[in-house]
């Protein structure tokens, strides 16, 4: 028996008021993150860095006694530890060494991702001894598409046009890198689940981005597979998915993938996609990161429409997408107290 709100939730309980979690709850809108920021060495270090990372990770446990923890780390520590050349660059975001042919995927090694994302667990491992008593820890990774947009495309960008064209121009080469993701997220994955994460989050930002044909073989695709497998390999351990812009396909996506939570995305409506999907599976979202930069009456009255209209149901509260860093700090407090005092 859990106790813990949020794995109440993910068991297909409705607890009210909803526990709440943010995306990007710890960063840079946190003048104790930045702090960190100005005098440890870039964001690599800091997330493979077990002192810095597990810190950094509890800060916005300490600060608002949010529900649920969220591992510090990124998407891209996966295809770093995989071997390809990563960087985040200040006012940029990330840079990669664009893969667009076999040689690229040749010199991808799994067998790398054991020792080189050790640091990451250990992470893992002393922020569940570090916990409150009723929070929850989430691992996570990229789903393997948006994991492949910036892996091919060699960062961020406005269509991922390279990437979508060698999905259909050379769907060989593109379902080779999609295999080698899929396998080592479910490695990853499991390594957190056995350092102590008790439940795991899929992010597929891009995944809206695809006609539907392509987002059944590379977004639900790859996400049943990662969900079977995890599913073996630890039964009970809930999986939520973030299908980022999936629009109607939500209910498809859930369905076909056996997550046990779908994340909605900010201009997703929570009453029609919570029709849409099995009464067990949870809804996680969706406040508009932007609402939440306004704080005030506004932010309340949003806050409040999406409470009512997932009333009754397993209802995780968080935002559509993650925090800005311009967001005001005393805002997400005044949130979570708004949440609580339901
Ligand atoms: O949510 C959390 O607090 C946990 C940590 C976390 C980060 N990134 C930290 C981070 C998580 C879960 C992510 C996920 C992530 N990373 C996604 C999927 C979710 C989403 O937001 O769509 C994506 C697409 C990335 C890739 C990424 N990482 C980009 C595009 C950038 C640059 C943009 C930016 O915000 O700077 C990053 C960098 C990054 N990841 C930062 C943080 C705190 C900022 C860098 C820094 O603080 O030095």
């Amino acid at each position: 028996m859990t106790e813990k709100p949020i794995l109440r939730v993910l068991a297909g309980e409705a607890v009210w008021p909803p526990p709440v979690w943010l995306m990007r709850q710890a960063g840079r809108y946190l003048p104790e993150y930045r702090a960190i920021k100005d005098s440890s060495g870039g964001f690599i270090a800091r997330c493979t860095t077990p002192d810095l990372a597990t810190e950094i990770t509890l800060q916005p446990i300490r600060r608002f006694a949010m529900d649920a923890a969220i591992l510090f780390s990124d998407i891209l520590i996966l295809p770093w530890a995989l071997g390809q050349d990563v960087a985040f660059k200040d006012g940029v975001g990330p840079v990669l060494a664009p893969i667009r042919d076999s040689a690229g995927i040749d010199m991808l090694s799994q067998a790398r991702v054991t020792e080189a994302t050790a640091p990451v667990l250990e992470t893992v491992r002393r922020v569940r001894a570090g916990l409150p008593k009723d929070c929850t820890l989430i691992g996570f990774a990229g789903a393997p598409f948006t994991v492949a947009c910036y892996m091919i495309e060699g960062g961020g960008s406005r269509d991922f046009a390279e990437t979508r064209a060698m999905a259909y121009g050379n769907p060989a080469l593109f379902e080779r890198l999609m295999d080698v993701l899929v396998d080592s997220t479910i490695d990853y994955l499991s390594a957190q689940i056995e350092a102590g994460a008790e439940t795991v989050m899929l992010f597929d930002t891009w995944a809206g981005m695809l006609a539907p044909t392509q987002f059944l073989r590379h977004v639900v695709k790859p996400a049943t597979a990662i969900v079977e497998a995890l599913n073996i390999r630890h039964p009970g351990v809930p999986v939520i998915g973030f299908p980022r812009l999936a629009g109607m396909y939500v209910g498809l996506y859930a369905e076909r993938t056996g997550v046990d939570c779908v994340a909605l995305d900010t201009g997703t409506d929570p009453a029609a996609a919570a029709a849409s999907l099995p009464d067990s599976v949870a809804v996680q979202g969706n406040l508009d990161p932007i609402a939440l930069i306004a704080g005030g009456a506004a932010m309340r009255a949003e806050t409040a429409s999406i409470l009512d209209a997932l009333a009754g149901r397993p209802h995780i509260f968080n935002l559509g997408h993650g925090i800005l860093p311009q967001t005001n700090p005393e805002h997400v407090a005044e949130l979570v107290e708004f949440l609580r005092n339901r």
